[in-house]
């Protein structure tokens, strides 16, 4: 069963003939032919003609071959027509394993290994040339097949070459069959000629397979001998001659121009022995072929083979016969062995290639997806809402959080001595941190805020804000800031924002109460602006970092003065939590270009 890897492999063909090896390689990938390459090597020496062939495909391709399939007439080969009976006992119904039996009694001739076999017709006694006997119920078979054989040394011989490049031992086709299988019409008879260097190779092919086939004994080679004993000139010379006066065009009687600038004979000397022998194959084949063309009308001739390529030769082939003829030219059969094996795997390439285009829309369509849905990349809301203002054990709460893009939540937190009123505390934080991935702002309002810190930290605070006025600012930032979290200070009214002076490069953020801290719902001081502008000011002049937020009475009328003085985050409690609609709420605090 032929199985070649179409996913990713590579492919050789060879036509190792008398006097070259003509290859062609292919490369794989995903059901198709990648890349392909074809090389001759001229040699009499067929195995290392044959090497040279591989090195240099492989070098072409890119890789080692997986496969290789050989056509050619290297060594002899031996063409038979067997017929076969078979008597049952009695009525049977004929089945593969009858089939199998027959072909198993098919002689070899002594060094000869069968290579080819074809059913050239089926005969029960009430039926005749019947296409398959399989299933029919009859007490006699009679089979005729027509049989190759190569030599087992040239067999032997070429594989010992072949597997240094990876070559399955199985793939070797009849130059014949392959020629046939690329360039017969069906319902026609075609002869093909293949002139080679030491046989030409004539076969008749009908749809059910070859109906007769010869060598000739003839080829290029015996004219290169002849110009070498007529002229007594080095072989060599004389192959090259030939090949560059070979001709068969009648008129080339030029007696007077030298075949070669190194020797004095004439082109029309060379032709006096070409045309002579050409006609002499020619004749032969004719002679051979009449017969069989009597009972078989040809109904074209496909030449191939060294001579195929000559000024004239289909000219007078066609003559001869009187039958149209086509030249393929040399390199057919290497060709015709390529399609042949390419084509056994066309119904698998054409699947893997569906499937292919298949998973390629899928792939298209998840594509056009994301393309019409980009993933929305939420903008940052520089807008805290103030935990105080808000009901943060509803979970209606932080869903409209969300949904106004709101990130970042202030919590705000009172200890009853810092300010009068005690609000928020830590329970209060880890409650809200177990409801929400947002970052937690933490506004501490207490004393001891290193203490505070610590809490707020552990509770699952991101930002933490410690008040001015307290002891131990300096420790607790030192406390937020080594836990990773980021560390603020809120400057109340009073405070003047040069008290940071000492501190100032340890903080993420500077807050600027408008209000005085203790209690929301506050009205907003606009006379706190101004150090927001001074803080933005400093921080340009030194080339610091720090963030400043606006905490206190943050409605649409002031917001924007925030913005223009240069604030970056502002928190709102009232004014957020008393509109009707907390998303456009949320609009108008945001900054007005
Ligand atoms: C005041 C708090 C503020 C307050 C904000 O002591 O620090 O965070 O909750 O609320 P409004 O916006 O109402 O002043
Ligand atoms: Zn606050």
């Amino acid at each position: 069963m032929f199985k070649m890897n179409l996913t990713d492999s590579a492919f050789l063909c060879l036509d190792i003939g008398s006097s070259a090896v003509h290859g062609i390689a292919h490369r794989v990938r995903s059901g198709r032919i990648s890349k392909s390459a074809m090389f001759v090597s001229e040699s009499f020496d067929l195995v290392d003609a044959t090497k040279s062939v591989i090195d240099e495909l492989e070098s072409q391709i890119g890789r080692h071959f997986d496969y290789a399939y050989v056509t050619g007439n290297f060594g002899e080969s031996h063409f038979d027509i067997t017929t076969k009976n078979t008597v049952f006992q009695g009525e049977h119904r004929i089945g593969p394993a009858d089939i199998r039996h027959q072909i198993s009694e098919i002689a070899a001739p002594d060094g000869f290994f069968p290579i080819y076999i074809i059913p050239l017709r089926y005969d029960c006694p009430h039926m005749r040339n019947m296409l398959s006997p399989i299933g029919h119920v009859d007490s006699q078979l009679v089979s005729t097949y027509a049989t190759l054989f190569y030599t087992h040394a040239a067999m032997d011989e070429i594989k010992s070459v072949l597997r240094r490049a990876h070559i399955q031992s199985n793939g070797f086709y009849d130059s014949q069959f392959v020629l046939n299988s690329v360039y017969h019409t069906p319902h026609e008879t075609t002869m093909f000629i293949d002139f080679g260097a030491m046989f030409t190779t004539v076969s008749i092919w009908t749809d059910r397979g070859p109906i007769w086939q010869t060598q000739v004994p003839m080829g290029g080679t015996n004219i290169t001998q002849s110009i070498v004993d007529r002229f007594d000139i080095p072989f060599i010379d004389a192959d090259r001659i030939k090949r560059g006066v070979f001709t068969m065009l009648p008129k080339t009687t030029d007696r007077f121009t030298p075949a070669d600038v190194a020797f004095d004979f004439s082109r029309a000397d060379i032709n006096d022995i070409v045309i002579p022998y050409m006609t002499n194959i020619i004749n032969n084949i004719r002679n051979a072929a009449t017969p069989i063309m009597e009972k078989h009308p040809i109904n074209k001739i496909i030449i191939t083979g060294g001579a195929s390529d000559a000024d004239g030769v289909v000219d007078f082939v066609s003559n001869t016969f009187g039958i149209v003829t086509e030249s393929v030219h040399i390199d057919a059969p290497v060709r015709a062995l390529g399609e042949h094996i390419w084509n056994m795997s066309a119904d698998e390439c054409a699947k893997i290639i569906a499937r292919n285009e298949r998973m390629n829309k899928r792939f298209e369509r998840i594509l056009k997806i994301f393309h019409k849905k980009p993933k929305k990349v939420r903008k940052f809301v520089p807008i805290l809402p103030s935990s105080m203002c808000f009901d943060m054990n509803n979970s209606t709460t932080y869903t409209t959080f969300d949904a106004a893009g709101i990130s970042m939540i202030h919590v705000d937190i009172m200890d009853g001595l810092y300010v009068n009123k005690i609000a928020g505390g830590i329970d209060t934080l880890r409650k809200i941190r177990s409801r929400t991935t947002a970052h937690l702002h933490v506004h501490l309002m207490t004393e001891s805020p290193s203490a505070w810190a610590a809490d707020a930290i552990a509770a699952g605070a991101d930002t933490v804000i410690v008040s001015t006025n307290t002891s131990g600012v300096k420790n607790a930032i030192r406390t937020i800031k080594s836990s990773g979290r980021r560390a603020g200070i809120a400057l109340n009214p009073d405070t003047s924002p040069a008290i940071l002076k000492p501190i100032i490069r340890d903080l993420d953020e500077v807050m600027v109460m408008t209000v005085e801290p203790g209690a929301a719902g506050q009205e907003f001081m606009p006379a706190c602006l101004h150090k927001i502008s001074i803080l933005a000011a400093t921080r340009k002049k030194y080339g610091l970092k720090f963030v400043i937020s606006v905490d206190g009475g943050i409605n649409d009328k002031n917001a924007q003065m925030c913005w223009d003085a240069g604030a970056d985050l502002l928190v709102s409690g009232s004014y957020l939590a008393h509109s009707p609609d907390f998303p456009i709420a949320v609009q108008s605090l945001l900054k007005k270009q």
